[in-house]
């Protein structure tokens, strides 16, 4: 049976170390902030949202909240921005998505100023990390990669297969497994024998969202497996059940280790966040970023 990574442990320390980091800052005059923008009422974004700022208060940072009607216009947000951009208190600005339809979300993105945008979206960013210099990384990745690095200290050479090619997850996920030296694959829906590709990789990262695609067949024996998936699939009690992206029981009898969901990835995600905000604020003020 494979081992189980305690995604909702990790997170706990992580942000316990970042807590630390932040009152030590608090020294130095600093106190890193977080804007968070929220357009309309989609209610996985109000709960998303809603933790993001418990969380930033409960580091020690300072949270900025702005909440926006759904009609919102896509200037009206960009003048937003512009006045985070231009606000010294404000380090980090996200953009909660889905946007309303009405808004362009790389319009948006592509606003924030790169070096308050915690995301790790904007193209800057993007390229920054594809060519090796100093990104903003997007959290989930980044997340993955933290849990995946405290279980294989070296990674050099390993194979590693990324199921999934979002701007979101995928591609970051598979450019941070390449500056390990890993040898990436990207795989996705048109991938040609996905189960045989699967199978070749030491470290398999699933985020496609498509509920429990990931058979337990496809894995290969001592594989780390580390679910990115977060899916509600229909129960008799109409209540629904969350499942990753892969078929969990399957797959924890054949992996060496594998996150659980809910409670493996998810709670990196914000406490990766967390940490961006450090590292963008220790930056803007020309302070030495605090190892984690
Ligand atoms: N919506 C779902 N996940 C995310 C995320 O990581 N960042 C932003 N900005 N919106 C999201």
């Amino acid at each position: 049976m494979a081992e189980i990574i305690d995604g909702k442990g990790f997170a706990a320390n992580l942000r316990v170390a970042i807590a630390q980091q932040v009152a030590a800052l608090k020294g130095q005059n600093l106190i890193p902030g977080l804007a968070v923008v929220l357009v309309g009422e989609d209610p996985a974004s109000q709960v998303y949202v809603r933790s993001k700022a418990k969380q930033t208060v409960e580091a020690g940072m300072r949270s900025f909240e702005h909440k926006l009607p759904a009609t919102t216009g896509q200037a009206e947000l960009l003048a937003l921005v512009a006045k985070l951009n231009a606000d010294p208190a404000v380090n980090g600005i996200l953009v909660q998505l889905p946007l309303p339809k009405q808004i362009d979300p790389a319009a948006v993105l592509d606003a924030i100023d790169p070096a308050k945008d915690v995301d790790g979206f904007h193209v800057i960013n993007a390229g920054k990390l594809a060519t090796g210099g100093d990104a903003l990384v997007p959290c989930t990745p980044l997340g993955c990669l933290m849990l995946i690095k405290d279980r294989v200290k070296d990674l050099a050479g390993k194979r590693a297969l990324v199921l999934g090619r979002s701007n979101i997850v995928g591609k970051p996920m598979a450019m941070l497994l390449l500056g390990e030296s890993c040898t990436v694959t990207i795989a996705h829906s048109r991938t040609k024998d996905l189960p045989a590709e699967c199978r070749r990789a030491d470290i398999l990262v699933a985020a496609v969202g498509k509920p429990e695609m990931v058979r337990g067949d496809w894995v290969q024996p001592g594989a780390i497996v580390i679910d990115v998936g977060i899916n509600r699939v229909p129960t008799p009690d109409g209540k629904g059940r969350l499942v990753g992206d892969v078929a969990y029981e399957e797959a924890a009898k054949v992996a060496g280790a594998i996150t659980p969901v809910p409670g493996g990835v998810g709670p990196m995600t914000i406490a990766c966040l967390l940490r961006n905000t450090v590292v963008a604020a220790c930056r803007q003020r020309g302070i030495a970023v605090p190892k984690i």
